[in-house]
């Protein structure tokens, strides 16, 4: 692995695809002993959770749904702190077991946001799980019931993020050249 540019940023190797791809299974793991017999309603962040979305939910035993939400609040590098929803969700969640899929929260109004939405659905129960947090930029009281990976509050991409819509396709993750 060797340090990559997008656009005027370089960006250096920071989590290995192999890395990403244990704990990843060991999350799912986790989640599967959880809500088994449930028929989880998993809910994907879009757009930056369609890779950990993938496979989070190849690792999930016995049965399962799922569904896509978009929200957006970023621009280039940071956060505009204003969360706008793209795209509502196409089905009912009263009585379900919902577990909502995000790639990363940073100060999470997203989360937030997206779980007084939900909330008001009347679902059964709501669980959180993200592929990374950043716990020193959190604005927000949030219980976040699994997370893959905690980093420091430096810029990061691939494995689904962006940086301004570029890097998603990247198999590891690559953090910002100060
Ligand atoms: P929050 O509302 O501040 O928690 O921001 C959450 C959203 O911002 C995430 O779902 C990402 O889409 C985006 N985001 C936050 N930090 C990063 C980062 O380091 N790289 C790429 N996207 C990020
Ligand atoms: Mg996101």
């Amino acid at each position: 692995m060797s340090s990559i540019r997008i656009n005027d940023k370089t960006f250096v190797p920071y989590i290995a695809e192999n890395k990403i791809k244990l704990r990843v299974a060991e999350v799912a793991s986790a989640i599967s002993a959880d809500v088994k017999g449930l028929n989880p309603l998993f809910i994907s962040v879009l757009n930056g959770s369609f890779i950990f979305m993938a496979d989070l939910i190849r690792g999930i035993e016995g049965d399962c749904e799922v569904n896509f939400i978009r929200y957006s609040s970023y621009e280039g590098m940071d956060s505009t702190g204003k969360v706008k929803q793209m795209l509502g969700l196409s089905q009912s969640i009263e009585g379900r077991h919902v577990v909502v899929v995000e790639d990363i929260i940073d100060s999470g109004l997203t989360m937030q946001t997206l779980i007084s939405t939900l909330q008001a659905k009347h679902p059964a129960s709501i669980r959180i799980v993200t592929l990374l947090v950043k716990p020193n930029n959190l604005k927000v009281n949030l219980h976040i019931d699994y997370c893959c990976f905690e980093i420091p509050n430096d810029f990061i991409v691939g494995y689904g993020l962006d940086y301004d819509e570029k890097g998603r396709n990247l198999k590891d993750i690559y953090v910002v050249k100060e």
